[in-house]
Order: C-alpha cells, then sequence, then structure tokens
C-alpha cells in the first residue's frame, strides 16, 4: 500500500462533511478512521523527523487523479482584522532515541499536527519546521490570481477582513458568482527558499457550516477557510475559480488542477488518512 494509490482516501462511508447538505457527526469519523490507521501502519516506516501516519482534515477531492484532499489550514482573525493560519505548538520529543521537534496540538476535537503538511517536498521547507520563526499571517505572494486582488494588494502585504466585505456577491465570470470570495497567498514563508501556497475563501457556507462543528469552529472564522495549496496527485498548485476550461470537468465551482484535472471541493470539509512524509533535519 502506498500513499498515492488511494487507498489512504477519506473513509468511505463518512469522514465527510459536506457543507452543502448538512453536517455529519464525528464518532463514526473516528471508529472508521481507525480501522484505516491500523492498515496503514502495518505496511509503513518512517525515517527522519515526524512523518508517518497522519489523519487531517482538508478539502475533498471530488474528481480527477489526486488521491485525498488537500490539507485545511486552521486559522485565525487577530485583534486588528488581520488573517492569520494557527500553527501547533512546538515541543522536543524524544524519536527514535534522538530528541526532535515537533507542532502538535489540541485543536477542535482534533489532533492537529504540522505533519498534516509533510507531503510533495513540503516536508523539507523552512517553513514546515515547527520552530520556523513567522508571525504566520497568510499574505499575498508574487503573483495573484485575482483581479481584485492584483490591484489593491503589493507582494507581502496581508489580508485583512475588509478586502473580503463583498464576499456575499464577487464573482468573476468563471462558475456562479457569490459563493465566496477567494485570494491566493503564502504562508510561514518570510525570507524561506520554498514558498508554501496557500488559498484562502470567504464565504457564508462556511459561516453557515461551523455554527454547530466542532471543528469547522476551531479552524474557521467569519466564513474564512484556508488550506495548503498543493495538489496531492503530483504536486501542481490548483485554483479556485482560475481557470476557464475548469468548467469541461465540474470544476467552474471548484478548485481545479489543470495538470491533470483534479477536482476539490473547498465547501466539504472531510478527514483525510495519509503517510506524512517525514523531514529531512
Ligand atoms: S491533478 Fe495531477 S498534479 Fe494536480
Amino acid at each position: 500500500m502506498s500513499a498515492d494509490d488511494g487507498s489512504d482516501k477519506y473513509p468511505e462511508e463518512s469522514g465527510r462533511r459536506r457543507f452543502v447538505k448538512g453536517v455529519v457527526g464525528g464518532a463514526t469519523l473516528v471508529s472508521v478512521g481507525g480501522a484505516g490507521v491500523a492498515g496503514v501502519n502495518s505496511a509503513t516506516s518512517s525515517s527522519g523527523a515526524g512523518g508517518g501516519t497522519t489523519q487531517a482534515w482538508a478539502i475533498e477531492n471530488t474528481a480527477g487523479p489526486a488521491p485525498r484532499g488537500m490539507p485545511q489550514i486552521p486559522l485565525e482573525i487577530d485583534s486588528e482584522g488581520f488573517v492569520k493560519g494557527i500553527w501547533p505548538d512546538v515541543e522536543t520529543v524524544t524519536q527514535g532515541g534522538r530528541q526532535v521537534q515537533i507542532a502538535e496540538m489540541d485543536l477542535g476535537g482534533t489532533t492537529y499536527s504540522s505533519e498534516w503538511f509533510q507531503y510533495c517536498g513540503v516536508e523539507g521547507y523552512q517553513g514546515a519546521r515547527p520552530g520556523y520563526e513567522s508571525e504566520n499571517y497568510f499574505r499575498t505572494g508574487s503573483n495573484p490570481a485575482y483581479d481584485w486582488q492584483s490591484s489593491s494588494k503589493e507582494q507581502g502585504d496581508r489580508f485583512h477582513v475588509d478586502d473580503f466585505d463583498d464576499y456575499a456577491e464577487w464573482g468573476n465570470g468563471i462558475g456562479t458568482a457569490g459563493i465566496g470570495k477567494p485570494a491566493t497567498g503564502v504562508w510561514r514563508s518570510e525570507g524561506a527558499d520554498n514558498v508554501m501556497p496557500i488559498q484562502l475563501i470567504r464565504s457564508e457556507r462556511v459561516e453557515r457550516a461551523a455554527q454547530d462543528d466542532e471543528w469547522l469552529q476551531a479552524s474557521t472564522a467569519e466564513g474564512f477557510i484556508a488550506w495548503l495549496n498543493k495538489c496531492t496527485h503530483f504536486c501542481c498548485v490548483p485554483g479556485y475559480k482560475q481557470a476557464a476550461d475548469a468548467a469541461r470537468f465540474g470544476g467552474e465551482d471548484g478548485v481545479y488542477c489543470q495538470c491533470h484535472q483534479s477536482v476539490y471541493d473547498p465547501f466539504s470539509v472531510v478527514q483525510t488518512l495519509f503517510i506524512a512524509r517525514p523531514r529531512p533535519d
């Protein structure tokens, strides 16, 4: 069994939280996921720091060859209204007889870990190191994907709640308008050699879904949701409403990867089980 053969997809019968259709309870998630963990563990070993079997919340992969969803980045809004990702608490533990740093915390009934982001080479990025110094704000990158962002944001700028005031109506001619307003950016990448690409959306769907969901209450805020924007197939950077040809593959209202036509639904958060790659440090 490998991380790429599809076997580590979300459990078939549960693990889904479809914002549109309502929310499933958490109890089933744990039991179904638990069986999967045992199966994956028996086929795996890892060396290096961190890594191994990891259960993460992710935006669901709904079409195409990607083996699973892209990991959500829990977020918060600071006292001035800027949006920032939550990085887990850093601690030093003994692993395989040596001292290593891990970043892990309990959040919204889940163990949130930096291992969620250890795939596609990101495990070697400076920003993925538990102790990497960052204020954790999402920031505009070098080449924003949306006109609103290109015209109002400079590289390195943070995102403010007010930037998304028109989130209930925003549209760009791709798919349906009024679903949510997106931005592209980077995270934990100040002064780093590699940038961690993220997408951020503010949506009424997220606000509604978070009302009665422990995980979404803890990991989203004021309708904002974010994820690490690295396709779990072959690591391209997908886009929400960025490609006109997404409609040919049912992705006009989703997050579409142009490389091999995978589609993700940012309004369906599911649990995924995969083998996080160890950090090289
Ligand atoms: S679908 Fe292949 S890299 Fe995204």
